[in-house]
């Protein structure tokens, strides 16, 4: 697991849990787990996950 947001030291894995607890915008990410929140070099990755996450919600079930 990498870290995500070394400001807060978030690893990317608990970006992702925090998206699928219902954060959908940098700004949901931020306010649950501060990730983002201080020099916002992480946001781009905090955009990327979210991305993935949306996609991967629109995959129909197999
Ligand atoms: S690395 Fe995330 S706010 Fe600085």
């Amino acid at each position: 697991m990498a870290m995500a947001c070394s400001c807060h030291g978030i690893p990317d894995g608990e970006i992702v849990d925090v998206i699928r607890q219902g954060a959908c915008s940098v700004d949901e990410v931020t306010d649950v787990c501060r990730a983002g929140g201080s020099c916002g070099s992480c946001v781009g990755t905090i955009e990327l996950l979210l991305t993935l996450e949306r996609a991967l919600d629109a995959e129909p079930a197999a």
